[in-house]
């Protein structure tokens, strides 16, 4: 569907959970208290709501978290997804822990894509970065993934200037050999990363400049990432701008947190609850109480898509007006 600006909206992208598995520094440095709030939605509701959203045109859905793949019964929610009526392009970004493990039952149950968030190639600085070690199990999740056919697996890197800026050339040189797609990330001053921002961040043109070798394929509708690639190289490198060049004008996404509220926009503050009216939906008595009530939840979404805000305002507030942080929105 459309919203207010003419936008056409079809991709939703769902927070499962909000725990994750790692600490990025970015995003849930150790410390930040995330015990709280487990995956509120049951696979029912979860269910109900996407099939909502495909009544009014959504036909690409992205389970993010916090982690998704720690999510207990994911396997269960995809293959739920991929029945239903309308939707196209199920997708995951995931930071790959659980991927080698995870990625045979993913494929055969409708995992189209997969991102996996890797802001290093070194075991020391994935430590330093993450909290955790594990870069080996990430590594052999892409590698597997790749062997499987789920290509291009897409690789999520956010610069950052004193952090992992040396590694560009050797993530670029990546997409010589594989058919992996680079995507260089501005950091964004939201939760943890507002920290990080001042010392670290870098604009995608800085490093572009950098790098020579980039040539230049063009911007792709509906794509938030501007594209590269090297000569002879088998996959693309990207640069996804929110900072530098925003893309609010060509967004075509909202996205549901892991307690059943939905965000129209990343960056902005506002949120709404659609779980309760997914809950009656999903207990309704008979086929026309449940349609009722489906056609509640459908009316409810439809008027949030609807008014999405126009863009987010993260350069001149110096920082996000959402009041939640990466990890419970999902990237
Ligand atoms: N700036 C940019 N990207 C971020 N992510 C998390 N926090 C930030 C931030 N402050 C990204 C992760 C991952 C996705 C889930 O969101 O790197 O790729
Ligand atoms: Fe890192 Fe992603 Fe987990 Fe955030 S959600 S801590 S970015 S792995």
């Amino acid at each position: 569907m459309e919203d207010i600006q003419g936008r056409k909206i079809d991709y939703l992208r769902i927070s499962l959970t909000d725990k994750c598995n790692l600490n990025c520094e970015y995003c849930m440095p150790k410390g930040i208290c995330n015990e709280k709030v487990t995956m509120k939605m049951e696979l029912e509701e979860i269910n109900e709501i996407i099939k909502a959203f495909a009544d009014l045109g959504i036909n690409k859905i992205r389970f993010t978290g916090g982690e998704p793949l720690i999510v207990e019964g994911i396997e269960e929610i995809i293959r739920s997804t991929s029945k239903i009526k309308g939707i196209e392009d199920i997708s995951i970004t995931t930071n790959g822990i659980n991927l080698a493990e995870k990625i045979e039952a993913l494929k055969e149950v409708g995992i189209t894509r997969i991102n996996v968030s890797m802001d290093t190639l070194q075991e020391d600085k994935y430590e330093q970065i993450t909290g955790k070690t594990g870069l080996s199990k990430v590594k052999n999740g892409i590698i597997k993934a790749m062997n499987l056919g789920v290509t291009p697996v897409k690789l999520n890197v956010v610069m950052m200037k004193e952090i992992n800026m040396s590694e560009m050339s050797d993530f670029i040189n990546l997409t010589r050999s594989y058919d992996v797609d680079v995507r260089f990330i501005e950091l964004m001053p939201i939760g943890a990363g507002i920290k990080l921002f001042k010392d670290n961040f870098i604009s995608a043109n800085d490093v572009i400049k950098e790098h020579p070798e980039l040539i230049r394929l063009g911007h792709q509708k509906a794509s938030t990432a501007e594209l590269f690639k090297v000569k002879d190289g088998k996959g693309r490198i990207g640069f996804i701008t929110p900072l530098s060049c925003k893309f609010c004008n060509e967004c075509n996404r909202v996205r549901l947190t892991s307690e059943g509220k939905i965000k129209p926009c990343l960056h902005s503050e506002e949120e709404y609850d659609i779980l309760e009216y997914a809950r009656q939906a999903v207990k309704a008595q008979g086929r026309e109480e449940y349609f009722n009530s489906h056609q509640i939840l459908k009316l409810k979404i439809e008027k949030i898509i609807y008014n999405k805000p126009a863009e987010h305002t993260l350069v001149e507030d110096g920082r996000s007006k959402s009041h939640r942080a990466m990890f419970q929105i999902g990237g």
